[in-house]
């Protein structure tokens, strides 16, 4: 989605901009553009396509100097890609950047018409510009000009605003859009997220729902939309700089998945107490745990897979009912939730749209609300009746790799505990599975090293691939649609994930000679049923590629590759088998040249419908 950055410091604007929107690139964009205060006049320059892309057309057309600016990479929503399209857009006197979507552009459009104003774009930011400039041009104030415009919007917005009556001043205003303040050394910042600017600042403000910053080289002002004065509490980010570099690696995404060990201890250590797991600074204990009636997981990607997993793992051991729905189907068909039932909202950067919607939604029908998120501060964060945060650091590739991991270890911190507040597990077995959960880093760790090397090989194999079927059972179904979904996302290979059982209902229709199917086995209550179902398949000429357990005994001829996965509890397999999943993906999406880390279409952060 849209990233949006600005600058008033001693440095030169254009180059922080770009460097900052640089690290924003993970959000996915096809456009970017900035706009600078060159000699007290506003200059922009914008280009269709990546980053370089508009560097490059600043080294042809020249780049505007000056020490503030705005900045933004565009995810189109309303308009094609094009130079056009491209923010920075402006109205006479203002010129502006936007994350979000403005549900009633069309109305405003046309008012503004009537006054006599005419549009180069097809976007709705254009409009938010004319609207601005509109009341500016009454008010002669920027920011009750602000104030009067935002009161006319209609949906969500994150703003980076210059006034060209008022330059080196940087004006920001934000609603459900997350934007940050960046506090630097004679120099302060507007970002969508800390990552743009943590290699100048770690500290920041977090700008709530319709406050407007003003940002001058030394002093950074918040006001309410009354115009009144907020005191903010300045935020320290506990990363630095090297946590959004590649650390030597080709690719952030296998950056991260080699930091699934240590963002799983992150995550899973501080919440472990006499052995056991505590999450009362999370605000659950055992008393809330206990009148839980059931539990439904929202979420939406990858962030609702692990919740697939959580709810195989809870109604397993902790026996309690659990759904899992999709965020978006979730807020528009008027889900029977309400008081006793907890709904728990998964999602790594903690502003995507629906997820967001879902999670108030079930709030206002009186459900109680348990957030699992990434980002520090995010909106589900703060909104949530309770919060447990995952430590995953942050994830820059789009494809989600590490924060599906400590997903997964807080989906098993959350069922143990209440498996145990509500009578399903003796004393000895919770201190047991807890101290299972506590080896995961190191056998994850061993399950890197060990599957590599098989799963680049098998890699070159679904290379040409057409279409590909991942298939399991139970906890092993639940994997084969994150292996689907990772597959999907960077290689481009078509590929569905189906329950083995249900195959012959419709899909083996599609199996012809050749066809892989990734077959995961690791379940042993279903072992042998699995290997019935890959033994139809392979029986109909397709190429198997088989993840079981050391020690299976596979049958001769029904596999073309086996990856074994070491043995391990059982419950806590998933951690480790959605390794080789993750590497498969990467693999094949490397060989076939992609984009790894910016898969084409796809956003990092979702945060319109
Ligand atoms: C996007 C990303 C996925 C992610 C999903 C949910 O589609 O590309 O990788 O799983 O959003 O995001 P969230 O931030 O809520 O986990």
């Amino acid at each position: 989605m849209c990233g949006i950055v600005g600058y008033v410091g001693h440095r030169n604007s254009a180059d922080v901009l770009v460097n900052a929107l640089t690290r924003l690139e993970y959000r996915g964009y096809d456009s970017a553009g900035i706009a600078v205060f060159e000699n007290d006049k506003i200059s922009v320059a914008k280009s269709k396509g990546k980053l370089k892309d508009l560097v490059d057309k600043m080294d042809r057309e020249g780049k505007p100097q000056g020490i503030s600016g705005i900045g933004h990479t565009r995810w189109a929503t309303h308009g094609e890609p094009s130079d056009i399209n491209s923010h920075p857009h402006s109205g006479a006197k203002v010129t502006l950047v936007h994350n979000g979507i403005i549900e009633n552009y069309k109305e405003l459009k046309e008012f503004l018409e009537k006054q006599g104003r005419s549009f180069l774009s097809d976007t709705d930011t254009e409009v938010v510009a004319q609207l601005l400039d509109y009341y500016y041009s009454h008010i002669k104030e920027p920011v009750k000009a602000i104030i009067e415009t935002t009161q006319e919007l209609k949906g969500s917005f994150a703003l980076g605003i210059v006034f060209e009556d008022f330059p080196n001043k940087v004006f920001a205003v934000r609603r459900e859009s997350p934007l940050i303040i960046g506090i630097g050394k004679d120099e302060n910042f507007i970002a969508s997220d800390v990552p743009a600017i943590i290699q100048y600042t770690k500290d920041y403000y977090l700008l709530e729902h319709d406050e407007i910053a003003v940002l001058e080289q030394k002093r950074v002002r918040i006001f309410d939309i009354h115009y009144q004065p907020v005191k903010k509490e300045l935020k320290t980010a506990d990363w630095d700089v090297d946590a959004v570099g590649k650390g030597g690696y080709p690719h952030y995404m296998i950056k991260e998945i080699n930091e699934q060990p240590t963002a799983i201890k992150n995550t899973v250590l501080p919440r472990i107490k006499d052995g056991v797991p505590c999450l009362d600074e999370c605000n659950i204990n055992p008393e809330v745990l206990k009148n839980i009636k059931n539990i439904y997981i929202v979420a939406c990607g990858s962030a609702m897979h692990s919740g697939m997993v959580g709810k195989y793992v809870i109604e397993e051991i902790a026996r309690t009912a659990v759904t899992v729905d999709i965020a978006s189907e979730f807020r528009y068909r008027n889900p029977i939730v309400g008081k006793g039932d907890l709904i728990i909202i998964v999602s790594q950067s903690g502003e995507t749209a629906d997820s967001l919607a879902a999670m108030r939604l079930a709030k206002q029908k009186g459900a109680k609300t348990l957030a699992i998120v990434n980002a520090m501060g995010s909106t589900i964060a703060r909104e949530a009746d309770m919060l447990i945060y995952t430590h995953a650091g942050p994830e820059i590739s789009v494809a989600s790799t590490k924060a599906y991991m400590v997903q997964l270890s807080v989906m098993y911190l959350f069922a143990f505990e209440l498996a145990f507040a509500k009578g399903q597990i003796d004393e000895e077995k919770y201190r047991y599975l807890t101290s299972k959960l506590l080896e995961t880093p190191e056998m994850v760790e061993k399950v890197i090293e060990h599957t590599t090397e098989i799963s680049q090989k098998i890699s070159t194999k679904l290379l040409t691939a057409d279409s590909l079927l991942y298939i399991g059972r139970g906890l092993d179904y639940a994997l084969s649609m994150e292996g689907s979904l990772k597959l999907k996302e960077i290689s481009y290979i078509h590929s569905e994930s189906y329950a083995a059982g249900e195959l012959k209902h419709g899909t083996i229709s599609l199996i012809t000679k050749g066809m892989p199917v990734i077959a995961v086995a690791t379940q042993s209550s279903i072992y042998e049923k699995t290997v019935s179902n890959i033994k139809e398949v392979k029986a109909r000429g397709a190429k198997v590629i088989m993840i079981c357990r050391e020690g299976n005994d596979v049958p001769k001829d029904i596999a073309d590759y086996v990856l074994k996965i070491p043995n391990f509890e059982e419950i806590l397999l998933p951690m480790l088998v959605c390794v080789p999943l993750q590497l498969i993906a990467y693999y094949t999406a490397v060989q076939r040249g992609n984009d790894v880390d910016q898969p084409r279409n796809l956003a990092k952060s979702v945060t319109v419908e």
